[in-house]
């Protein structure tokens, strides 16, 4: 009942308004460096296609090359709407698999030793309501290990790199966007991390799924708002965002009563939308800080547990020096 309550507050990320940038409104990409995970498939795909025709240099990091190709193949033969006639970029292919730690510094590594500059990185791959008990190779619960920590310990290995492009790209240019959702309401209380048992090892109840991906949402969040306090001074804008509720392969766990709600769902050329917004709207500045975008690219509001929990107990905090002990050892 609570969520449905909630979901009428919603009304406007559940049913937004058009979008207001959207790719007529990119600049020429050429010469920028651009890293999507998860780019294969879903909103990270439409996004890599409106960067690729619009001249970027696109990495795209994921689990399968085989994934890659396809989705190359399919972004070159179908450009971009509203593009009109612009230089195309490159789109390379990046190995991790977020669900195992130890790919994470071979990744980087490998990165690093190819480009000298990195403009904005979305960390968009995700995987959503698994079933419960699934683990990663360290045993972190799917989503947690998938969604935070994986992206936390490969942005400590890019953080030097955007920091450095920071220094002579334009302002407000660098940016670091850790993909959050609607569903970081349904994270659990008091402010969304169940801190004593983040990967719920010790609860004697099966958790319900929602709250753990929800609260893997929460840690995109706090890592992106912890990191805007560390980064803005060095000119990278740090932010999250809810792409909105789009058909792709996200629901691909998800049982017969969410597969009715798919009526709802909208083209995940939209979600490209919102994480393009983050990525290159103006209005979007280090002076401004941690802002939290809501569908097509708006400023929206985030989940008043977690907001408090941000504001007033230092929630993003204690998760930064909680993934900075446990990740330290894939360094
Ligand atoms: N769709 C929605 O309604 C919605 C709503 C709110 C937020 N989001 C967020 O938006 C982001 C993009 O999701 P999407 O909707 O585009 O879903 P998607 O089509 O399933 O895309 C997710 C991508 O993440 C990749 N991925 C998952 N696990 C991985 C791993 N262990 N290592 C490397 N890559 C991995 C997937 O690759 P594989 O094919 O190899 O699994 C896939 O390319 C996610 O962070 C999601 O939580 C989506």
């Amino acid at each position: 009942m609570d969520r449905i309550k909630l979901m009428i507050s919603m009304r406007s990320e559940i049913r937004p308004p058009s979008a207001a940038f959207t790719e007529k409104d990119m600049p020429d990409l050429t010469g920028k460096v651009f890293l999507v995970t998860g780019g294969s498939s879903g909103v990270g795909l439409e996004l890599c296609r409106i960067l690729y025709h619009r001249g970027g240099r696109v990495i795209v990091g994921g689990r399968s090359e085989k994934a890659f190709q396809s989705a190359a193949d399919n972004i070159k033969a179908n450009p971009a709407s509203d593009l009109g006639n612009c230089p195309k970029g490159s789109l390379e292919f990046l190995y991790i698999d977020l669900s195992d730690l130890m790919t994470v510094k071979p990744a980087a590594q490998e990165l690093l030793s190819k480009i000298n500059r990195l403009d904005v990185v979305w960390y968009n791959a995700g995987v959503m309501i698994p079933p419960v008990g699934s683990k990663t190779k360290q045993g972190y619960e799917l989503q947690w290990g998938t969604n935070v920590v994986s992206h936390f310990l490969l942005n400590r290995f890019l953080s030097p790199l955007q920091t450095k492009t920071a220094e002579s790209a334009p302002a407000n240019s660098v940016r670091t966007i850790w993909i959050s959702s609607s569903a970081h309401h349904f994270a659990p209380d008091p402010y969304g991390i169940n801190f004593g048992d983040i990967n719920y090892e010790h609860s004697k109840k099966k958790p319900d799924p929602w709250m753990t991906y929800g609260q893997s949402k929460v840690g995109d969040v706090l890592c992106a708002f912890e990191y805007a306090q560390q980064v803005s001074a060095k000119g990278i804008v740090s932010l999250s965002l809810n792409p909105g509720n789009l058909k792709t392969n996200l629901q691909r766990h998800a049982g017969s009563i969410m597969r009715l709600f798919s009526f709802m769902l909208f083209p995940a050329r939209l979600g490209a939308l919102t994480e393009l917004y983050a990525g290159f709207a103006p209005e979007l500045t280090v002076k401004k800080g941690f802002v939290y975008i809501i569908p097509w690219g708006r400023i929206g509001p985030l989940n008043k547990r977690v907001r408090l929990g941000l504001e007033e107990y230092g929630t993003s905090k204690k998760l930064w020096a909680i993934l900075v002990k446990e990740t330290e050892k894939y360094m």
